[in-house]
C-alpha cells in the first residue's frame, strides 16, 4: 500500500498518522459510496467496505478531536451485518397507533377535534385505505429519476435496496410532468396469493423450501443480496404516501394519491375518501366481508385525516402521526395442546411463564410457544400441561393463549404450581405488592438477570456493539470476563485471552476489540436505553435524552427527583408520554447503591455525547429554540396539546413547574399559582399572541 499508515494498528497511530488516515479513508469511503451508489458499479466486496468504515469509526473514538468535518459516520452508507448498506431517512418512517374496538376509533376522532380546538360535532373527512400486510419501502427520485430504495428497517435508518426495488415492475423509473425536484414515495412491496402459491410450488420441485406466507416471501425476496434473485420473484407495490419532498403541492392525501396515479404509480383501487367515523366504520365492515376473497392480505383498514393543513397541526407523538390510527381486523385464533410451561427469568428479574405447544399454524405464521404472562394470569386461565389451549396472534406481537378448552382436559392434568425460587439462581422470588408480578431477589447475583442486562447492554439499539453475540457474552460471563457493564469496556485488555479461545482467533479478537473502540463514544440517548431501567425503552430514552441533554444533567436531576425534590419531580412527569408510573422506575434505579456504582464505572469507560437539540422541523432558526417554557391557564385558539407539540417543534421544552431557569411562562385564561410564582421570580410572560408569534405560523 502506497501509505504506510494504512497498515498499522488503530491503538499504535500517532495523532498525525491519524489525521493522514481519516483524510485518506474519507476520500477512499466517497469513491467507493459514488461507485456503489451513482454507478452501480463497485470495485470492492462489501467486507472490505465495512473494514474501511470500521477502521474510520475506530480512528474518530481514538481521537475524537481529529473528526473531520466530511466525515463518512456523518454520511449514509454504514454496510450492515447481513450484506446490505444502511441509509438514513430524510423523514424518519413511522408506525401507526393501532384501534381493534368500534369505540376506539371514535376516540381517535374526538382526540383529533379536541386537538385542533374543533366544535364536538365537526366532522372530519379521512381516506381509508386498506391496511396491507407487506412490508413498507420508500422510493427516492430526483428531478423525476429513480436513485435510492430503502426498507424501513428501524424507522431511522433502513437498508440500501436501491436494485433491488428496481426490479419491481410496479416502480416507475422516470417520473413524468411537473415532478419536484426530490421526492420520496412510501408504500408497501406485497406479493399476492395466487403468484405466491405458484412461486412455492416451483420452490419446492426444485429442491428448495416454501415461504411460511406471502409477507415472508416478499420480505425474503426483496432482501437478496442478489438483485437477478429479486428480478425473478413475483413482486408488486402500492403507493401511499411520501418522505422527504422539495414542494408539496397537493392540500389533501386524496390529491396526493390522484398525484401519485399520474406519476405512474399503482394505488390501492379499494382506497376511498370518507366523510366521517360513520362513513370510515361502513368502510371497514365492508372490506372485512370481502376481505377473504382479496388475493392480497391486508390486516385492517388506515384511517387518515385528508386535510394537509390539519395533517401538518396534528403532528406526531413519538413514532406515530395524531392524524392517521390503522383500525386492524380481529386477529386469528387456532387450537392447539399444552406440552410444556416453563418459566423464564427476564433482565429486570421478571419471572414469565411461556407455554410449549404443539406446533400450529396461526395467520400463516406456525407458532409453539406463547406467553403466559405472568402468575395471576396463569392462574386465572387455569392452563395445565395436557391442556387444549385456543392461542391468538395479531401483528407482530408475541402469540397469547386465550383460554382453555376444559372438556377436552386429561384426567391427569394437574394445575400448574407456579414456583416461589427464582428457577435460574434459586433465591426467592417475591411478588411485588401492586400487581401480579414476580422478581427474582437475586439481582446481579443472578446469571439470568446479570447475563440478560449484558445482553440488552451490547444490543443493536442499545450500544450496537458489532459481533458481540448473546452467546459471547453467556460464554464470557461464565468464564468472569464480563460481570457489569463497564467491563464490556474493559474486554480490550484482554484481547490475546480472547484471541486464545476457541472460535476465536487473533483477526476476531481484534475485530472485537475495535467494535468495542468505535462504541466507546455514544449518543446520550442510546446510552440511556442500554442501562435497561425497566419501563426506559427507546422513545422513552430519546425523550429523557432530548429533555435533560447530557449525561450529568439527567443525573442531577434524577439525583434530585430521588432525594425528594418536587420540582425534579414535577419536571419529569411533565414531558411528553412519561407518567408517574416512568418517573417511579427512574427514581428506583437510582435507590440501588448499586446502580450508582454502575453509573461511575461506566462514566470512566465511555464518553456520552450530548442529545442534539430537539430541532425544530425543518424551519431552521426559532426565537424559542432551546427555551424551557411553562404552560398555565387555557388559551382560546389551540388546545393545550397543540401549544405543547408547536412549541416542541419550535426548538423549546416544555416543562411543569416554574424555577429560575424557566425562560417562559405561557398564560391563558384562569392561569393560577404558576403566573404567580412567574411575576415573582421575574420570569417573562407570553400571553396567546404573543406565544403563537414566537412559535411561528405552524
Ligand atoms: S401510512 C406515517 N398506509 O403499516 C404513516 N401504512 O403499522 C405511515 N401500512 O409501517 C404509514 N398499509 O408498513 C400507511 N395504507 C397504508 C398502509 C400502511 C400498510 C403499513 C406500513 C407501516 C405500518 C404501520
Amino acid at each position: 500500500m502506497a501509505d504506510a499508515a494504512a497498515d498499522i494498528p488503530v491503538e499504535d497511530l500517532t495523532p498525525d498518522q491519524a489525521a493522514k488516515e481519516l483524510e485518506r479513508l474519507a476520500a477512499a469511503i466517497a469513491r467507493h459510496d459514488r461507485l456503489y451508489y451513482q454507478d452501480a458499479a463497485p470495485e470492492i466486496s462489501d467486507a472490505d467496505y465495512d473494514a474501511l468504515r470500521r477502521r474510520n469509526t475506530a480512528i474518530e473514538a481514538r481521537f475524537p478531536h481529529l473528526k473531520r468535518a466530511d466525515s463518512p459516520s456523518d454520511r449514509v452508507g454504514a454496510p450492515p451485518a447481513g450484506g446490505f448498506r444502511k441509509v438514513r431517512h430524510a423523514v424518519a418512517m413511522l408506525s401507526l397507533d393501532n384501534a381493534f374496538e368500534y369505540q376506539e376509533v371514535h376516540d381517535f376522532a374526538d382526540r383529533v377535534r379536541r386537538f385542533l380546538s374543533l366544535a364536538p360535532d365537526t366532522p372530519i373527512p379521512f381516506v381509508a385505505e386498506p391496511k396491507m400486510d407487506g412490508l413498507s419501502f420508500s422510493a427516492r427520485y430526483e428531478d423525476g429519476v429513480y436513485v435510492l430504495g430503502a426498507t424501513r428497517g428501524d424507522g431511522a435508518e433502513g437498508e440500501d435496496i436501491t436494485a433491488n426495488l428496481a426490479t419491481i415492475d410496479d416502480l416507475p423509473r422516470r417520473l413524468s410532468g411537473d415532478v419536484p425536484p426530490v421526492l420520496e414515495v412510501r408504500g408497501e412491496v406485497y406479493m399476492t396469493h395466487s403468484d405466491f402459491e405458484a412461486m412455492n410450488r416451483a420452490q419446492v420441485e426444485a429442491g428448495g423450501r416454501a415461504f411460511a406466507n406471502p409477507r415472508n416471501a416478499a420480505a425474503g425476496s426483496l432482501r437478496q443480496l442478489d438483485p437477478d434473485v429479486t428480478a425473478a420473484r413475483p413482486l408488486r407495490l402500492l403507493a401511499y404516501s411520501w418522505g422527504e419532498v422539495s414542494a408539496v403541492t397537493w392540500e389533501t392525501h386524496h390529491a396526493f394519491l390522484e398525484q401519485l396515479q399520474a406519476w405512474g404509480f399503482p394505488v390501492n383501487p379499494l382506497t376511498q375518501r370518507v366523510e366521517g367515523v360513520a362513513e370510515a366504520l361502513r368502510f371497514y365492515d365492508d372490506l372485512a366481508e370481502r376481505r377473504a376473497g382479496l388475493d392480497y392480505d391486508i390486516d385492517g383498514v388506515v384511517y387518515k385525516v385528508d386535510r394537509l393543513d390539519w395533517q401538518q397541526r396534528l403532528g406526531y407523538v413519538s413514532r406515530a402521526p395524531r392524524w392517521a390510527i390503522a383500525h386492524k381486523f380481529p386477529a386469528e385464533v387456532a387450537t392447539t395442546r399444552v406440552e410444556a410451561i416453563d418459566v423464564q427469568v427476564g433482565r429486570t428479574g421478571q419471572l414469565t411463564p411461556v407455554a410449549h405447544l404443539t406446533p400450529v399454524t396461526v395467520g400463516g405464521v406456525v407458532v409453539s410457544r406463547a406467553t403466559l404472562h405472568n402468575e395471576e394470569e396463569i392462574r386465572r386461565k387455569d392452563v395445565r400441561v395436557g391442556d387444549t389451549v385456543r392461542v391468538q396472534r395479531a401483528g407482530d406481537v408475541i402469540p397469547q393463549v386465550l383460554g382453555v378448552e376444559t372438556d377436552k382436559r386429561p384426567d391427569d392434568a394437574d394445575a400448574f404450581v407456579f414456583p416461589d425460587h427464582c428457577p435460574v439462581c434459586g433465591s426467592p422470588a417475591v411478588r411485588e405488592a401492586d400487581g401480579p408480578i414476580r422478581r427474582c431477589t437475586g439481582g446481579l447475583f443472578c446469571p439470568a438477570q446479570a447475563v440478560e442486562r449484558l445482553k440488552h447492554f451490547v444490543g443493536r439499539a442499545a450500544m450496537d456493539i458489532d459481533g458481540l453475540g448473546t452467546k459471547h457474552i453467556e460464554a464470557f460471563w461464565r468464564d468472569g470476563l464480563v460481570a457489569t457493564p463497564a467491563d464490556i469496556f474493559r474486554l480490550p485488555g484482554h484481547r490475546d485471552a480472547i484471541a486464545r479461545r476457541e472460535g476465536w482467533g487473533r483477526k476476531s479478537a481484534d475485530n472485537l476489540v475495535a467494535a468495542i473502540e468505535a462504541r466507546r463514544e455514544v449518543a446520550l440517548d442510546r446510552f440511556l436505553f442500554a442501562l435497561g431501567i425497566p419501563r426506559v425503552g427507546e422513545v422513552t430514552a430519546r425523550l429523557l435524552a432530548q429533555h435533560y441533554g447530557t449525561l450529568e444533567a439527567w443525573r442531577a436531576a434524577m439525583e434530585r427527583a430521588r432525594d425528594g425534590d418536587q420540582g425534579a419531580r414535577d419536571d419529569l412527569e411533565a414531558i411528553d408520554t412519561i407518567g408517574p408510573a416512568v418517573a417511579q422506575a427512574l427514581v428506583a434505579f437510582f435507590e440501588e447503591p448499586r446502580n450508582m456504582a454502575i453509573l461511575d464505572d461506566l462514566a470512566g469507560e465511555l464518553t456520552v455525547r450530548p442529545a442534539e437539540g430537539a430541532a425544530p422541523a425543518g424551519t431552521g432558526e426559532s426565537p424559542l429554540d432551546g427555551a424551557t417554557i411553562v404552560l398555565t391557564g387555557t388559551l382560546a385558539g389551540l388546545s393545550r396539546d397543540e401549544a405543547k407539540s408547536r412549541a416542541q417543534a419550535a426548538g423549546a421544552r416544555i416543562t411543569g413547574s416554574v424555577s429560575k431557569k424557566t425562560d417562559y411562562v405561557v398564560a391563558g385564561a384562569d392561569p393560577g399559582s404558576k403566573l404567580r410564582k412567574a411575576r415573582e421570580l421575574g420570569v417573562e410572560v407570553l400571553d396567546e399572541e404573543q406565544f403563537l408569534a414566537k412559535v411561528g405560523s405552524g
